[in-house]
């Protein structure tokens, strides 16, 4: 989704602004733009990439301490230069950067226009920057205004501001995610935090309605409601203290530094603490690897270790809560939700305990069985999933009480959820959920043994793990399953069939093939094959067929009847039942979810490549899907 960045300091925008919109790419965009303060705001725009957009922009023609960028992910308007964001008010003094959706942006603009306001684009974006215009007419400060303008916005918002005659940047958040980046050598707002993690790691989270003002020019007397960045930074500097005894500010501010002023639009001036976040700026590189995906995919057995690395208390409070629910819901999304499945069966099996499994974009269906004793598990890699943040609103309304299982620690998320489990991954880059996937099964099979009194078993169990997944990632497997891609490349279509947890191993399995290769893929549970699916089946068809030792002969039999009509078996499993070819995997009973995964992801990855494709950035696809 899109992906917005602002900067205020000491040194030129311009390469903190493009380095930020590089580093949220990841987040899947199609077109990005740049606006720099220095007399006058000068920007550039690209229908394209952020390297398209780099080699237009001229740092000695547009520089300055002030800036905002974004990456846009299309969802008003087409993807035109002319949508591209920033967006103008009719002077185009105001720029405005914008992620989220206004829905009642035609009201507005119907509303505007009668005042003779001139719009460029079609997005709902720029109406944003037309009610701060409107509103300055009105003799307000810039400030006022922007909070005047914000306060008329209904849907989903993250946006930032700046205004021609003003040293400041001005954000704001409503159901879209905003952080701050607070680092010596200026402020970001971003909508994430590895747009800014190589400069600074200390962080602070907005909440809904949160307003920032982050500005050059602080007032001299600007105490108690002015939060210093140097303080936050824990840069002392005792001459500058103000001494008032209300107040651990410091006051008198040099031109060096900006300060950071929050409201709330509900609640006015509110103090946010800076956190700081735990996270290696290495995990967010490449490093030796050519693409993201594969990295996050070799992670896998370090990743799992970590997924139970779990406090102790948390795992107790979320078990006794599993225990007193009457009614326990697991949603999600994509890979999540294919998670949430696995995670049913988990529960079934293991716990013997009854859990739906519910895509989050459904889940309001469900509402007139939430009461408060109702338990909801929300599974997000991001945490900041609209669908799933919507879920959780459903479910918070009926009294119901909220875990959430997520990869991305202060996410909206988890101020949504009255407990929070991290799957601890580091972050994910890649559009496609490899490693957190694997992070989410497992410590849902964590609960399920937790819960059943077998939890030292499962830890030796995952230990062990350990070592097969070693091999499963390692280059011998990535050369084989190379091999296997050559065959698959040029095919239309690829089924896959699973049953159990075998079947949310096919369904994740088909979402990785066709996100990254665009083949289409499409995974039925085993037994539904002979009520439709089989006519399909074609001579040469390819079938990935999932087999576990425990439902083996069923699944057999079912890739039997598609090799009957023509298909070409490809099994993944620890024994060969005689597959046209065979992925072998070791057999890991309840951890099968996570091992038998793997070689597709290889797969996919391969697939990508073979079609001459981004594995990291498919294409219409993000990373954090923000909209509903
Ligand atoms: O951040 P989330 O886990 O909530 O994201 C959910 C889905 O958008 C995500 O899993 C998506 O399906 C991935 N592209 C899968 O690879």
């Amino acid at each position: 989704m899109c992906g917005i960045i602002g900067y205020i300091g000491e040194e030129n925008a311009v390469y903190f602004l493009l380095k930020g919109l590089k580093n949220l790419e990841y987040r899947g965009y199609d077109s990005a733009g740049i606006a720099v303060l220095s007399d006058v705001i000068k920007w550039k725009k690209v229908a394209g990439r952020v390297e398209e957009l780099c080699s237009r922009v001229n740092p000695r023609e547009m520089s300055g301490r002030i800036g905002i960028a974004h990456t846009r992910w299309a969802t008003h308007g087409a993807v035109t230069e002319r949508n591209a964001h920033p967006h103008f008010d009719c002077t185009f003094s105001i720029a405005v950067v914008h992620n989220g959706i206004i829905e009642n942006h035609r009201h507005l603009k119907e509303i505007l226009r009668e005042k003779g306001h001139k719009f460029s684009s079609d997005t709902d974006s720029e109406v944003i920057a037309h009610l701060i215009e409107d509103a300055l007419l009105l003799n307000r400060d810039f400030v006022s205004a922007c909070m005047h303008a914000f306060s008329s916005l209904e849907g989903s918002f993250a946006a930032i501001v700046m205004k021609e005659g003003e040293h400041k940047i001005v954000g704001v958040r409503k159901d879209s995610p905003l952080v701050i980046g607070v680092s010596a050598r200026g402020i970001f707002l971003a909508s994430d935090i590895p747009s800014f993690l190589e400069w600074t790691n200390r962080v602070i989270y907005l909440h809904n309605y949160d307003m920032v003002v982050v500005d050059a020019d602080p007032a001299p007397d600007a105490c108690g409601d002015v939060r210093n960045v140097r303080d936050m930074c824990d840069v002392r500097d005792v001459n500058n203290h103000c001494g008032a005894s209300h107040c651990g500010a410091l006051s008198a501010l040099t031109e060096k530094h900006a300060s950071i002023r929050i409201y709330n639009l509900n609640e006015g001036l509110v103090q946010r603490p800076v956190d700081s976040v735990e996270v290696d700026i290495e995990q967010a590189k490449k490093g030796e690897f050519r693409h993201f995906m594969l990295k996050e995919i070799t992670e896998q057995a370090d990743t799992i270790k970590k997924a139970i690395q779990q406090d102790e208390e948390t795992v107790k409070n979320v078990i006794d809560a599993i225990k007193n629910a009457f009614g326990i819901f697991f949603i999600g999304c994509g890979s999540s939700y294919h998670a949430c499945l696995a995670g049913s069966y988990l529960f079934s099996r293991i716990a013997k305990t009854h859990v739906n499994a519910v895509l989050a974009s459904e889940f309001e269906n469900y509402e007139h069985f939430l009461t408060d004793k109702t338990l909801v598990f929300a599974v997000s890699q991001s945490g900041e999933t609209a669908d799933v943040l919507d879920a959780v609103r459903v479910a918070r309304d009926r009294g119901s009480r909220v875990i959430s299982i997520v990869n991305m620690m202060g996410c909206s998320l988890t101020r949504e959820s009255d407990e929070c489990l991290l799957m601890n991954a580091g972050p994910e880059i890649c559009v496609l959920s490899t490693k957190t996937y694997t992070s989410q099964v497992t410590l849902m099979a964590m609960l399920a043994y937790a819960l059943a009194g077998n939890y030292d078993d499962f830890v030796s169990e995952v230990k062990r793990l350990y070592l097969d997944i070693y091999n499963l990632t390692s280059r011998t497997m990535r050369e084989r399953l190379c091999e296997v891609a050559k065959m698959l490349a040029d095919k239309e279509h690829i089924y896959l069939i699973g049953r159990g947890l075998q079947y949310a191993t096919a369904l994740e399995a088909a979402l990785k093939i066709k996100e990254v290769s665009y083949i289409h893929a499409e995974a039925f549970a085993g037994g539904e094959l002979k009520h439709g699916p089989l006519a399909l089946i074609d001579k040469g068809t390819p079938c990935i067929v999932f087999v576990s030792k425990d439902n083996a002969s069923k699944i057999i039999s079912n890739a039997e009847e598609v090799r009957a009509r023509g298909g070409y078996i490809i099994g993944i499993s620890s024994v060969n039942y005689d597959f046209d070819c065979w992925i072998k995997v070791p057999d890991s009973d309840m951890l099968n979810p996570v091992v038998q995964i793997i070689p597709v992801q290889i797969l996919a990855y391969q697939l990508a490549l073979l079609r001459g494709l981004d594995p990291d950035k498919p294409r219409n696809l993000a990373k954090s899907v923000t909209v509903t």
